[in-house]
């Protein structure tokens, strides 16, 4: 028996068909002489019927079927009457009532309660075969695959060539650890898996591909979170003879034809860009959610000579005063939550956070006291604060200010409904600086990596003030996450050792870790650019999935590990033998 159908398919107009089906049994329910089965393919479920005076032989063998047991039927395809159509049910028209049944499979009881939404991640990760086939994941996978088909069709529309790049490959310094492979051959030595296929990408555009994609998958080994995974896949682009704003066209076009198929909607063209000092200022990091307000404001000029000591000096010593409306929300936020709230600043680097409440036309606040009149209503007109809600306020550094409200913001504007989850919305950010000063070392960093080209008029600062130094690189973000970055490139030799300078890397060690590249720039380089869409982001938001887990076939914890498959895993002493090396546990 073949099946003919899958169990999402039949409707009315199939009545008095006759079909085979095969799938699982979804659930099974004994009347005596009649069974009903419930069963389960990929595609949906379909109402099974056996009755023994329409088959005993199909009675027999379904009689000690139980869930998730692997079966073929072949039956007759019944209208159900008005009164017993299941709406909730495509196939909820019909029923099949079944003429053979053979029974392909046995299961052993399912080791967790797939219906219990207290069963913990970790053992539905352990049983991932089944969670794909009884949760939504299996859904989530075929969506992907949709999006991976939309992509290579766009690509390839727009005259690009999908290369494979190495997986065994050389240090990429995209800013996380590397993942390393020892070799066996050259002892001591060590492959490193791609972070992703900057270079090679680039060394494409060398060879004269001219417009090059991959679906890449790419390896960091960093600390990870709702959004990330130690390997994880990219939309990876490269172009030549580009200016930003052509990359800009390509990806929008893309994302727009995404949003139309996926989602029907029609994305407005072109995405806003805002630079990345704005972001900062406005929103406090990098990648803005702009599907609501609720934006940070300056106080500085208001609170510069404020009775309040801690707003006065802090204003006086250079540092910044800024503050966010949480509307609505003064009532809500007890003491207690507030103290909480402060918590989480202070861990976030704030030396405090100052609130203030205006209820019943008073305002109500521990440092009230110390703020003139005048103050109170500079700031209730700057926020526009209303009776009701309720103000939060941080004095310290630029970076503290930004990085304490861009959070509190994210995180209260949840609290409150705020965000508007249904809406999509997209923009670019761009202007980022060049270089980062590392924390820890004091050394300039590339911000991106360290074959970004600067804008052209800044090239100059490259030495004289490294810091203002603006970068042709861009992130396009979706929803308040990042899904994709890229830039312009330095496609010169001398430009490209100008940045090793500026990052601290001599000549000789420029030449070790990326002669490749800096030879390859002396042939004869195109001026060139691209960009990588996350593609695991990019399903995650289509689906509004919580965590970036659910769209991964087999996705590690967030300590790296493979519950299924028990990886890591020690490997044998001849095997290290094989590849010299020692085990040195810290
Ligand atoms: P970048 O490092 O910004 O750029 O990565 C591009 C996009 O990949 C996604 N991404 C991740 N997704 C899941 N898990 C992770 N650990 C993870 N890390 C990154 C993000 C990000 O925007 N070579 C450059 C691109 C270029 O310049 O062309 C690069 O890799 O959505
Ligand atoms: P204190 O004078 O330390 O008792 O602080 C009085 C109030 O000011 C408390 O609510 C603190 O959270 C707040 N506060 C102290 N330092 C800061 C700061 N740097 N930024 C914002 N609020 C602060």
């Amino acid at each position: 028996m073949k099946k003919t159908h899958n169990c999402g398919e039949l409707r009315k107009a199939n009545a008095g068909d006759q079909v085979t089906l095969s799938g699982w049994v979804n659930k099974r329910r004994d009347f005596g002489s009649l069974i009903f089965i419930d069963l389960r393919d990929r595609e949906g479920v379909t109402q099974l019927v056996v009755n023994p005076e329409v088959s005993e032989a199909a009675a027999e063998v379904a009689k000690p079927v139980r869930e998730e047991y692997v079966i073929t039927i072949t039956g007759n395809v019944n209208a159900r009457p008005d009164d017993m159509i299941n709406k909730d049910l495509a196939t909820g028209e019909i029923e099949v009532e079944v003429t053979a049944f053979v029974l392909e499979n046995r299961s052993n009881p399912m080791p967790y309660n797939a219906d219990d939404p207290n069963t913990s991640e970790d053992t539905r990760l352990k049983y991932r075969y089944l969670d794909m086939r009884k949760s939504d994941i299996g859904q989530n996978l075929m969506l992907r695959h949709k999006l991976g088909i939309c992509a290579r069709n766009y690509f390839d529309e727009n005259d690009f060539v999908e290369v494979e790049t190495p997986i065994l490959s050389k240090s990429t310094p995209e800013g996380a650890r590397d993942y390393l492979v020892p070799s066996r051959v050259w002892p001591g030595e060590f492959y490193a898996l791609p972070q992703a296929p900057q270079q090679y990408k680039q060394l494409l555009m060398v060879g004269g591909l001219e417009r090059y994609f991959q679906i890449a998958k790419c390896f960091r080994d960093e600390d990870l979170r709702a959004d990330r995974q130690p390997e994880f896949t990219q939309i990876d682009v490269e172009m030549s003879f580009v200016e930003q704003e052509d990359i800009f066209g390509l990806i929008e076009g893309f994302l727009a034809r995404v949003m139309k198929n996926f989602k029907n909607i029609e994305v407005p063209l072109p995405f806003p860009r805002m630079p990345y000092k704005e972001a900062m200022d406005r929103f406090g990091n990098d990648k803005p959610d702009t599907r609501f307000g609720m934006e940070i404001q300056d106080l500085g000029e208001i609170v510069k000579d404020s009775g309040f000591g801690v707003f006065k000096n802090t204003i006086a010593a250079g540092n910044l005063v800024r503050a966010i409306k949480v509307s609505g929300h003064a009532e809500a936020a007890s003491r207690k939550i507030l103290s909480n709230l402060e918590d989480e600043a202070k861990k976030f680097g704030a030396k405090g956070l100052a609130n203030l409440k205006l209820q019943n036309g008073e305002w109500k606040s521990p440092i009230v006291k110390f703020l003139g009149e005048n103050e109170l209503n500079a700031i209730q007109a700057k926020l526009a604060v209303e009776d009701g809600d309720l103000v939060l306020i941080v004095a310290d550094t630029w970076e503290v200010c930004c990085e304490v409200l861009g959070r509190l913001r994210l995180k209260l504007a949840d609290a409150i409904g705020a965000i508007p989850y249904d809406q999509f919305n997209f923009l670019w950010v761009v202007d980022f600086p060049l270089l980062a000063k590392d924390e820890e070392s004091g050394h300039w960093a590339a911000m991106h990596h360290p074959f970004t080209a600067p804008v052209a008029e800044d090239v100059e600062k490259m030495v004289t003030d490294p810091g203002a130094v603006r970068a042709q690189a861009y992130d396009v973000i979706m929803n308040g996450c990042e899904v994709g970055g890229g830039s312009i490139r330095i496609h010169q030799p001398d430009m490209q050792q100008k940045m090793f300078n500026a990052l601290g890397i001599d000549e000789e060690e420029a030449k070790e870790r990326f002669g490749h590249i800096l030879d390859a720039l002396g042939y004869g380089a195109p001026p060139h650019g691209g960009i990588a869409l996350g593609f695991d982001r990019l399903v995650m938001l289509l689906l509004n999935a919580p965590s970036i887990r659910d769209v991964i076939a087999f996705p590690k914890t967030a300590s790296a590990s493979c519950l299924m498959t028990d990886s890591p895993a020690k490997v044998d002493a001849d095997q290290l033998d094989d590849l010299s090396l020692n085990i040195k546990v810290k």
